[in-house]
């Protein structure tokens, strides 16, 4: 095979002075600036090697001089963050609740932890975001409260319960059962159509006026002289058209004849202490707390 070096006449290039059946080849080197960058980086490639974890050895590797692992760094990192995290849980253990809602951090540290907690927990029966289930579980982000909605008496619910079996320091309070003999039908009819008067929903045609002599009797003494209820009984407000159980006339009769109690389980087993406080404070700001 012939080689000769000559130039091309078509483009004024050069040739290697390789030729293959009549086709010659041009000879078109590399721009210089990508050949020194194309050598800058085997040199960067070798201080690589040298300083970091680089080339795989069967089952290690070699290590690099600096020492760094990216294991090491995601473990500094956590450790790191868990360090902060046990930070703001000493300051939720050592904080009153209104010391808590006071700072601004702890605040934001409880109620996002809170929110957590309150979706894996709670939400199940208070629905997200505490907006209330229907048949008796209660709407957390209202201003009506069963049991109380300051700081303390939330705590108190969450931390002991309602009814609850196993807790002995549960709230607890039941509604007798009026159609067991304690009223006839037609009281029963009547203080009901009362109870309905009360928020405005009264049947056409009731005389509440009859009713509110057996309320005064019968219900005053938990539902309070004007029905707006008694936390420390848990006797709901009758008055503000917020219903456990249902508004309508037959769901008020079924209640005063044989009534349903709700039931919600006590956590101060089953949480930690500071998980009930941030709960206690998520709770609380959910917008009805007193
Ligand atoms: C199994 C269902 C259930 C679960 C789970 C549950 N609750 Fe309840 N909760 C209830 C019921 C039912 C009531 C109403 C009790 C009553 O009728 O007096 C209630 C009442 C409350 C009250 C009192 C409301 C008021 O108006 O006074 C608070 C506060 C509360 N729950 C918070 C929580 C929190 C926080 C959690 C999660 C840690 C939770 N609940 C989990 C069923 C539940
Ligand atoms: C010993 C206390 C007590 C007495 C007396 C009592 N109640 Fe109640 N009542 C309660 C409690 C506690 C509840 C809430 C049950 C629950 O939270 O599950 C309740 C719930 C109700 C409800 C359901 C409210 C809702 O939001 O759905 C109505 C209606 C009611 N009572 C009417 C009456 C009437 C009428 C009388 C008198 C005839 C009466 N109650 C007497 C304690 C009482």
């Amino acid at each position: 095979m012939p080689t000769k070096v000559e130039k091309d006449q078509l483009t004024g290039t050069e040739t290697t002075g390789h030729e293959w059946d009549g086709i010659k080849e041009l000879n078109t080197p590399l721009p210089k600036w990508w050949v020194y960058v194309f050598y800058a980086t085997i040199v960067w490639s070798l201080g690589y090697f040298v300083l970091y974890p680089a080339i795989p050895l069967g089952s290690t590797y070699t290590k690099g001089i600096l020492g760094w692992s990216s294991r090491e760094q995601v473990e500094e990192q956590l450790a790191r963050a868990e360090e902060r995290q046990a930070e703001f849980l000493n300051g939720i253990r050592e904080s009153s609740l209104p010391e808590i809602v006071d700072d601004p951090t702890l605040f934001q540290f409880a109620r996002q932890g809170g929110a957590v907690y309150f979706a894996d927990n709670c939400a199940a029966c208070h629905g997200a975001g505490g907006m209330g289930n229907p048949g008796g579980f209660p709407v957390l982000a209202d201003d009506a409260w069963i049991w109380g909605g300051d700081l303390e008496a939330i705590h108190a619910t969450i931390r002991h319960g309602v009814r609850w079996d196993d807790d002995p320091d549960t709230r607890f309070s039941m509604m007798p059962a009026y159609g067991d003999g304690l009223l006839t039908a037609e009281e029963i009819g009547q203080v009901a159509d009362y109870v309905l008067s009360l928020s405005g929903a009264a049947p056409e045609g009731a005389d509440p006026a009859a009713g509110a002599e057996i309320f005064a009797v019968q219900c005053a003494a938990c539902h309070g002289e004007n029905g707006t209820g008694l936390a420390d009984l848990g006797a709901p407000n009758l008055t503000d058209a917020i219903w456990l159980y249902g508004g309508e006339r037959s769901d008020v009769v079924a209640q005063i004849t044989n009534p349903q109690h709700g039931v919600m389980p006590s956590w101060a087993n089953r949480l930690d202490s500071e998980v009930v406080k941030m709960l206690t404070v998520y709770v609380h700001s959910l917008g009805g707390g007193q």
